[in-house]
């Protein structure tokens, strides 16, 4: 569905927006695990300034392609960020649920700041709206997978997006 090429040029555009806003303050990326991994680590090394790197583990699904509207913390940050101008770094806004959870947990760690990048959207299924501040792409209400997303931790390593057929999840 977006190349790899397609990819890079969005993450550079998104990437020196991302410098030009926050030169000159304490940015931290938090990369909500485990989907974020790949869109992180290109955006942070497309960022042209220093910057802290955290990572947040969270599930909000199962091994199903619905969500559960449960999120569950399964790795906290390791270090404080009262003060730091936090930039969560999301893989997918799907029904919003995992980041208006996220975004109020890190309330209560006074941060200057928290603002959302996130590669993907799929406004059709929005329960709770969030903003995102950095948006890759808008996309149709399909299931993707790849550029570090899953469908039952498959398919992450896939260096371009591609939508899952579900003729595929049938045969198991
Ligand atoms: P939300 O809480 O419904 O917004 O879901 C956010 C999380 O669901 C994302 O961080 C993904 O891990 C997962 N997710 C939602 N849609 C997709 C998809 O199309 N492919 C893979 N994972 C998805
Ligand atoms: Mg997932």
């Amino acid at each position: 569905m977006i190349s790899a090429e397609q990819l890079a040029a969005r993450v550079s555009e998104l990437a020196a927006q991302i410098t030009r806003e926050y030169e000159g303050r304490s940015l931290v990326l938090l990369c909500v695990l485990k989907g974020s991994f790949v869109f992180a680590a290109d955006l942070a090394r497309a960022i042209g300034m220093p910057v802290r790197v955290e990572f947040l583990g969270v599930r909000s699904y199962g091994d199903d392609t619905k969500s559960s509207g449960v999120v569950q913390i399964t790795q906290d940050l390791t270090r404080p960020v009262d003060g730091d101008h936090i930039l969560l770094v999301e893989d997918i806004v799907d029904t919003g649920l995992t980041l208006s959870y996220l975004r109020e947990q890190l309330r209560s760690r006074n941060p200057a700041s928290v603002k959302v990048a996130a590669l993907l959207h799929k406004p059709a299924r929005m329960q709770r709206e969030v903003a995102i501040d950095y948006l890759g792409f808008t996309i149709d209400d399909v299931f993707v997978v790849g550029y570090g997303l899953d469908y039952a931790e498959r398919y992450r390593n896939l260096p371009f997006l591609g939508v899952l057929d579900p003729s595929g999840i049938s045969a198991g």
